[in-house]
């Protein structure tokens, strides 16, 4: 079957799926997205997305360009159209279509696109089962990643560099050689004495739905949370390592920069969190 996508009010197929070569998102990267995982039908954290949305798109004064729920309908009826029950949706919201100029500019309506794609959560989860391989890439990202802007270089480049080297994900680090996040997921590690650590949302990385959802699980599991910066040699170190994402859940790094993590294998905490995480994706 023909994917369908929805572009400024009209659901086409993905061949006649177009934006203006003016478009600002083209031009400028001036716009933000959300990915939101579908499964069996439904979107998994769907308000907490639509909150980072809209608080995106405020940060960038970017118009939403309709109301929530008119906005969850668009959603809703992509999936419908596309006849999928697990799946990635994909929305994009530009400035608009303007002459180019830098400055923004005025009366111009935002471009939105939304998009699904089938999504095979049993293959996510087997991978989680085994563990993934990570490598190390210096963060050399604007100071402002806790917008979810769809200019994304430089995570590119980083996930290339990974992909390479035969990995899953670029861990990437500060200046001063300290952890921030992964190209396209937050990071976790796991102490001797069993508490996990992430850092602070307020420190220019991505305030991930996963690690916000991860970080419940983990509170009725009863299991400790430090929110603070740790270094790639305490990560090297670390009992466990994992990534959050929503097309990745919680899935253990056993291997970065080519060094064991624990034994090398997925350890207690991250499993366990995986577990929680694919119940809560059912409940
Ligand atoms: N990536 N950090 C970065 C830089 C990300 O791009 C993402 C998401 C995350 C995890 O966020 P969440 O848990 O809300 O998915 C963290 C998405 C999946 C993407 O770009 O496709």
């Amino acid at each position: 079957m023909a994917r369908i996508a929805y572009v400024n009010g009209a659901y086409v197929p993905m061949d006649m799926a177009f934006v203006h070569v003016e478009d600002r998102g083209f031009q400028f990267a001036d716009g933000v997205y959300e990915g939101i995982v579908v499964k069996n039908g439904r979107m998994i954290d769907l308000e907490p997305h639509l909150d980072r949305l809209e608080r995106s798109l405020n940060e960038l004064q970017i118009a939403m360009p309709m109301a929530r729920g008119p906005l969850k309908l668009v959603f809703s009826e992509t999936i419908r159209r596309n006849k999928l029950s697990d799946a990635f949706l994909y929305v994009q919201i530009t400035r608009g279509v303007a002459k180019r100029d830098h400055a923004f500019p005025h009366n111009c309506p935002p471009t939105l696109v939304v998009t699904v794609r089938r999504l095979n959560l049993e293959a996510i989860r087997a991978r989680a089962e085994k563990g993934v391989k990570a490598v190390s890439q210096p963060d050399i990202r604007w100071g402002r990643c806790d917008v979810k802007s769809i200019g994304l270089l430089p995570n590119v480049l980083a996930k290339q560099a990974a992909k390479k080297e035969g990995s899953f994900e670029a861990v990437l680090v500060d200046k001063a050689g300290y952890v921030t996040e992964g190209s396209s997921t937050n990071i976790w590690i796991v102490t001797e004495a069993d508490i996990l650590v992430t850092r602070a949302t307020n420190a220019n990385i991505l305030p991930g739905i996963t690690r916000q959802t991860i970080t419940k699980l983990a509170q009725e599991l009863q299991i400790k949370i430090e929110e603070r910066a740790f270094t790639l040699d305490e990560a090297k170190s670390a009992k466990e390592m994992f990534l959050t994402s929503s097309t990745s859940c919680a899935t253990p790094i056993i291997n970065l920069d080519g060094q064991k993590i624990g034994d090398g294998i997925p350890g207690r905490a991250a499993s366990k969190l995986l577990e929680s995480y694919c119940a809560y994706m059912d409940q």
